[in-house]
């Protein structure tokens, strides 16, 4: 994916200034910055969840905005900070807005997204925190997504169900999937990117190794 000069107000304030940048295909790529540099703003121009004032979004060369919004979301999925879930059965909501989607595929994004198969049967309302957000990831591998696109995903989990979030992460890239990681965790960006954009108030401040950002973004203000 590629973003040309992004630009994007609220309410008259600019949120992002020109953002220019490209994410490769096979690779993670971290989005790295303070809060409220406009990372979330930035990931949400990458769906359309967000309409850039200016500038547009490219997708294998096709501009989104001449993507039926269906199919985009399906080839560019999207992972919250906060796991959300229906009330209801997990088959419910990995099946959400499909229909006839055979079981073993349910099941299959399951394990896929670390989960045994038969967390399928179980109601969402009795799921941790971790496992929820699994299943929301399960939710996304359900539609063949080319491109994750993952706002914090681990920030609120507990250590370990952060780290089974970090070790799932590289093994879906290993898979073959595109992974775009925002994180505040210039850590995380470390052990998982292969590359990283450093945002500050709205503009690309550093662009390469996730090393190489880091060294562009002192250490001391990371958290
Ligand atoms: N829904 C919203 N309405 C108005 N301003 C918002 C909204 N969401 C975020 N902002 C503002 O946009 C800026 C960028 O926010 P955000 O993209 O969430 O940054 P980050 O993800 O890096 O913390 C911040 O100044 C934030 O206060
Ligand atoms: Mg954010």
């Amino acid at each position: 994916m590629e973003l040309r000069a992004v630009s994007l107000e609220r309410a008259g304030r600019r949120v992002l200034g020109g953002i220019s940048a490209s994410f490769q295909r096979h690779a993670v790529s971290a989005i790295v910055g303070p809060s409220g540099a406009g990372k979330t703003s930035l990931l949400r121009c990458l769906n359309r969840l967000e309409e850039p004032t200016n500038g547009s979004v490219l997708l294998d060369s096709s501009d989104i905005t001449e993507i039926d919004p269906i199919q985009l979301r399906k080839r560019v999925g999207m992972i919250f900070q906060t796991p959300a879930l229906f009330e209801g059965g997990v088959r419910g909501n990995l099946a959400y807005g499909l229909t006839d989607v055979p079981d073993d595929e349910l099941r299959s994004a399951l394990v896929s997204a670390g989960l045994d198969d038969e967390f399928v049967e179980r109601d969402s309302s009795a799921l941790s925190v971790g496992q929820a957000q699994r299943v929301c990831i399960a939710r996304a591998l359900v539609r063949k997504p080319e491109i994750l696109l993952m706002d914090e995903p681990s920030s609120a989990l507990d250590r370990d169900a952060a780290a089974r979030i970090e070790q799932l992460v590289t093994s879906l890239n290993e898979g073959g999937l595109t992974v775009v990681l925002v994180t505040h965790n210039l850590d995380q960006a470390l052990r998982l990117a292969h590359h990283a954009i450093l945002v500050v108030d709205g503009r690309v401040a550093a662009t390469g190794t996730p090393r190489e950002v880091t060294g562009a973004w002192p250490r001391e203000r990371s958290s």
